[in-house]
């Protein structure tokens, strides 16, 4: 038995097309509106086929006219280089194509694959609080993407489908103040990538808030609701779901604390702290806190 070698060279052909051999087929995988070079060199006369044995273009005595009115203005042969090329390239341009060198009675083959570049993938969280914290990342799949999550260079997971028809996505768990990670997305022309700085998508829980009394009579009667600050923690006070207070400060080495005047007649008062990821409320009955009217 013999057996065949492959040999598979991978280069960028004029910074646009990736190009390999395998055996006497050429690949050039290209993206669309721009530019593919068949570099072979083509004298006097030659033909160009597409797809079989249509005809699309030919050079006769070293003069060039394209047959294949699709083709017209963007099919050429450049006389110094003495290359055909194509230029605003499209998905229909895809296919085989031959170029016919009738001076040294040889053919060269080719097949050309147009792609669109990767749209830019999108991040969104599905958790915010650590350390369960986690991210989805999706775009919309086409012909040969790859979605992968990526940290300092290696790659810690991936998706494609042949369904193209659907999302790509791949959820990743994020672990606390580790270094970024990147999603990215190729096919064989381009890439996209889009970094996920873990403090930007996670939170610690925030804690409970702590209700103190500043003055117990009344008309004066008045509370202060304090808490440890962190990254992006509101502190609020609320009644029957209206905000009527809150605060917030960027000194994350500070406690958070409002306070609050309170009606002795009134319904129960709410401290609530939140921050993206989570929350914590503590109610409070102005009873328990302000002497009655009679007192
Ligand atoms: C996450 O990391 C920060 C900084 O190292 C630390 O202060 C915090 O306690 C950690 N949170 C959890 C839930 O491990
Ligand atoms: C993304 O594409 C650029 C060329 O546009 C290339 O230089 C780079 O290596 C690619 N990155 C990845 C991760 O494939
Ligand atoms: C909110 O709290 C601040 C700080 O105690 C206070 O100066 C301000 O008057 C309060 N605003 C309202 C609407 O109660």
């Amino acid at each position: 038995m013999r057996r065949t070698a492959v040999f598979l060279v991978l280069v960028w052909v004029s910074g646009v097309c990736v190009s390999s051999a395998q055996s006497e087929v050429k690949e050039l995988k290209c993206i669309v509106g721009e530019r593919v070079t068949f570099k072979i060199k083509v004298k006097e006369s030659a033909f160009i086929h597409k797809n079989g044995e249509s005809q699309i273009a030919k050079v006769v005595k070293g003069h060039f006219e394209v047959t294949d009115g699709t083709f017209s203005g963007r099919l050429q042969w450049d006389s110094s280089t003495e290359f055909f090329y194509i230029t605003g390239l499209n998905m229909e341009d895809s296919g085989e194509y031959r170029v016919e060198d009738r001076d040294k009675k040889k053919d060269f083959k080719y097949k050309l694959a147009v792609y669109n570049p990767v749209s830019r993938p999108q991040v969104s969280s599905r958790n915010k609080m650590n350390p369960t914290c986690s991210v989805l990342c999706s775009v919309q799949n086409r012909r040969e993407v790859t979605l992968s999550w990526q940290r300092e260079g290696e790659t810690l997971s991936h998706t494609s489908s042949p369904d193209l028809s659907t999302l790509l996505s791949l959820s990743l768990e994020i672990e606390n103040s580790s270094a970024p990670y990147s999603c990215v997305v190729k096919n064989p022309v381009s890439n996209q990538t889009v970094t996920v700085k873990a403090e930007e998508y996670c939170f610690d829980p925030v804690s409970r808030p702590q209700v103190s009394s500043r003055n117990k009579m009344n008309p004066t009667c008045s509370v202060l609701c304090s808490v440890q600050n962190g990254r992006e923690v509101t502190l609020s006070w609320q009644r029957e779901g209206k905000t009527l207070n809150h605060t917030s400060s960027p000194d994350l080495s500070t406690l958070l604390s409002l306070p609050l005047e309170i009606e002795y007649n009134s319904a129960p008062y709410s401290c609530v702290v939140n921050n993206p990821g989570s929350n914590q409320m503590v109610t409070v009955k102005p009873e328990e806190y302000c002497f009655g009217e009679t007192l």
